[in-house]
C-alpha cells in the first residue's frame, strides 16, 4: 500500500518548464506516463529512451534539463520533521493493530502485510478501502481508494458489507473504490505508470 508522494499532484513545476521541452514532447512524456518534472529527474535515460523512442542526445537533454530544474535538495532534519508533521493515519479498524503499528497506516509511505494465507491480509486491504473514506476524527481521509488486484480476491461485496459495518453508505463506499485486476508484473507497472492521473481526478488517498 502506498500513499501518494512523488508524481503528479502539489508541486508549480511543469514539463514545459525543462528546457527545450515544447507542447508536442511534454504531450508524449506524459502519455509515457512520465507527468512531473520530478519524475524525470529520476528516470534512468535508457528508460526514457524505451518508453517513448526518442534520440539518446534528446531524452538525456530532457533528463538532464528536469534535474536542473530539481536541483539537488539536502534538506535538514529539522525541515523534515516539519513535512512530516504532514503526515496522516488510516485506521486500520483494529484499535489494538493501530496501537501496535503507531496508530494506523501512515500517509506517504509504503506499508508492507506480511503473513501466512488465511491471516486477514487482505481483509485488512478491504477495511482500509473503506476506512480511507471516513471523516478524519474518524481516522480517514475522506478519499477514495485504488486497488491493484493481483490475486482476484478483491469482493465488492465485502466491502458493501464494511461499509454498512462502519455506517457508511455501501453503494457509495463502493463508488470510491477504483479497482484493476492485475495479471502480470509488467501489467502491474503498465497501471502504476497510469495511476496518477487517476489518484488526483478521484482524490485518491490510499493505493493498494
Ligand atoms: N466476509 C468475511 N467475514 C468474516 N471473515 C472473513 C470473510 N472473508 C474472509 N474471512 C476470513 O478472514 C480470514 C483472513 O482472510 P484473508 O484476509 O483472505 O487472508 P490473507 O489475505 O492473509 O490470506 C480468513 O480466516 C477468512 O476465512
Ligand atoms: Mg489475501
Amino acid at each position: 500500500m502506498l500513499t501518494r508522494t512523488l508524481n503528479g499532484g502539489g508541486n508549480s513545476l511543469r514539463l514545459e518548464d525543462i528546457k527545450g521541452v515544447g507542447e508536442a514532447t511534454a504531450k508524449k512524456l506524459r502519455k509515457a506516463g512520465y507527468t512531473s518534472v520530478e519524475a524525470l529527474a529520476v528516470t534512468p535515460i535508457k528508460e526514457l529512451q524505451n518508453k517513448t523512442s526518442l534520440e539518446y542526445k534528446t531524452a538525456k537533454k530532457i533528463v538532464d534539463g528536469a534535474r536542473e530544474l530539481v536541483g539537488i535538495r539536502f534538506v535538514t532534519a529539522k525541515e523534515l520533521w516539519e513535512m512530516h508533521k504532514g503526515r496522516h493515519r488510516i485506521t486500520t479498524g483494529s484499535k489494538a493493530l493501530d496501537k501496535l503499528i503507531g496508530g494506523g497506516i501512515e500517509t506517504q509511505a509504503i506499508t508492507e502485510l506480511s503473513g501466512q494465507y488465511g491471516t486477514g491480509k487482505t481483509q485488512i486491504c478491504h477495511t482500509l478501502c473503506v476506512t480511507v473514506q471516513m471523516p478524519k476524527e474518524m481516522g480517514g481521509l475522506e478519499g477514495a481508494a485504488l486497488y491493484f488486484d493481483t490475486e482476484g480476491t478483491f469482493s465488492p461485496n465485502r466491502i458493501y458489507q464494511i461499509a454498512q459495518n462502519r455506517g457508511l453508505d455501501p453503494e457509495e463506499a463502493l463508488k470510491n473504490v477504483i479497482v484493476s485486476r492485475v495479471y502480470t508484473s509488467d501489467h502491474q507497472m503498465f497501471l502504476l505508470e497510469n495511476a496518477f492521473d487517476k489518484c488526483a481526478e478521484n482524490n485518491v488517498r490510499l493505493v493498494i
